[in-house]
């Protein structure tokens, strides 16, 4: 067992946790922070996405050393003040969702996109999100959804 240090979602905590648990497992049985989700467990799907010190990374892929000293915001550390954040009010608006499994994921990466890159194209948009994959929408509204965030951001 090891005993790690992180800031999630601003807050502070400290855990001891088996030293071969991934960040995932960290969230949702530590933590419970069960919007993050568990596809493939090996870095092909993104379901798990969360940010990791500013990018986005695969929650599956990263172990228990890994996290001590990071900032990591997940899914539902969007929300502020009972509001959604823009991105993910823009997926609702754009009608992107359609079992949902796949999105937390979705909306993190495109929180790491807009966050390096506010205005996106829709090449840079596709790019953004090629580590996460859908299986029931066929991404164009998942791509719409994105693009309608920016404009939020933009008018803001
Ligand atoms: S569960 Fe992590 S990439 Fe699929
Ligand atoms: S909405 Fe079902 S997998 Fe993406």
């Amino acid at each position: 067992m090891i005993t790690i240090n992180f800031k999630i979602n601003g807050t502070g905590k400290e855990l001891i946790v088996p030293g071969t648990a991934t960040l995932l497992e960290i969230l949702r049985e530590h933590l419970y922070l069960t919007g993050t989700k568990e596809g493939c467990g090996k870095g092909e799907c993104g379901a798990c996405t969360v940010i990791f010190n500013g990018k986005s990374v695969n929650s599956c892929l990263v172990l228990a050393p890994q996290v001590d000293g990071c900032e990591i915001i997940t899914i539902e550390g969007l929300e502020k003040d009972g509001e959604l954040d823009q991105i993910q009010e823009a997926f609702i608006e754009a009608g992107a969702v359609q079992c949902g499994f796949c999105i937390p994921g979705f909306i993190m990466s495109a929180k790491a996109l807009l966050m390096e890159n506010p205005q996106p194209t829709r090449e840079e948009i596709k790019k953004g999100i090629s580590g996460n994959l859908c299986r029931c929408t066929g991404y164009k509204k998942i791509i719409d959804a994105i693009q309608l965030a920016a404009e939020k951001l933009r008018d803001k």
